[in-house]
């Protein structure tokens, strides 16, 4: 069966919006706020809430689709085929919590495990970036230019200063050699807006140890539909059913990034 790609882009477009409206009406209502891997990762009703309002919304309106989601209220997937919506309800939960603003809706659509459309939403700001596999990219109805080429030395890294610490994932003095050369690095808390400056331009490439589908989904159609370039920390393909590192770059820096700056142990 052909799918009508226009009209489930409009049916994502009319749940984001109504996402976004919930939660910046209840923005400043008590939440109930849980951790799950450890103290600092954090959920909340509402991430839950928007997880299964997706989740019913799609499922009646396209019974064959499935949904991928953080927070488990979606299907449990073990293989690509058919349509699946992958969806980070809230990314970057602890902005939503301590900052209320900084986080955003992130929401990758595929088809048999390739990218078709990729919106991430952030919420706080009204700024909805969007990407049709092959027919561009937009911030809200303005379409983005493409990525132009970067020097390593005039680049802008987002990093989180945990990475530049000891710790068992990467090569901490290497990633600080590379914070000594760019021009300069920033954290926002969002793989989602990290993604999206990328394929902006606002910054230059985002280095990060471990995600999850739901963390680069959306992020990766639009990255790639204006020239970037979105791998793991090895230069590897990202799997839409695998956790991973993840490197998304400005495409003319990413091989220096990968064999002079990133040692990756994992
Ligand atoms: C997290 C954010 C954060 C990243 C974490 C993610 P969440 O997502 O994107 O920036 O460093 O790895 O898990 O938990 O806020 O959806
Ligand atoms: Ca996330
Ligand atoms: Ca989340």
């Amino acid at each position: 069966m052909k799918e009508d790609w226009n009209s489930i882009e409009q049916f994502a477009r009319s749940l984001l919006q109504e996402a976004a409206e919930n939660i910046k009406s209840s923005l400043y209502d008590s939440i109930t706020i849980n951790t799950k891997s450890n103290e600092n990762d954090l959920v909340t009703n509402k991430d839950e809430e928007i997880e299964k309002f997706f989740y019913e919304k799609i499922k009646k309106k396209f019974p064959n689709h499935y949904l991928l989601g953080e927070e488990g209220k979606g299907d449990e997937l073990n293989q690509v085929n058919g349509i699946v919506w992958i969806l980070d309800p809230i990314d970057g939960t602890m902005n939503f919590v301590h900052q209320k603003r900084n986080f955003a809706i992130s929401l990758g659509i595929y088809e048999n495990g390739i990218g078709k459309m990729g919106f991430i939403l952030d919420v706080i700001h009204n700024e909805l970036y969007f990407a049709k596999k092959g027919e561009g990219a937009y911030l809200n109805d303005q379409e983005i230019s493409p990525l132009k080429n970067i020097v390593l030395e005039e680049a802008i890294v987002a990093v989180n200063a945990i990475w530049l610490t000891k710790n068992r994932y990467l090569n901490h003095e290497k990633l600080g050699k590379l914070i000594k050369k760019v021009r300069g690095s920033r954290s926002y808390g969002s793989a989602a807006i990290e993604m999206v400056y990328v394929a902006m331009g606002r910054i230059d490439a985002y280095i990060t140890p471990r995600l999850s589908p739901w963390d680069f989904a959306a992020g990766k159609i639009i990255v790639e539909e204006l020239g970037g370039i979105c791998t793991t920390l090895k230069n590897e393909e990202l799997s839409i059913l695998k956790k991973s590192s993840v490197l998304v770059s400005n495409s003319s820096i990413q091989k220096d990034l990968i064999t002079d700056y990133i040692e990756f142990f994992q």
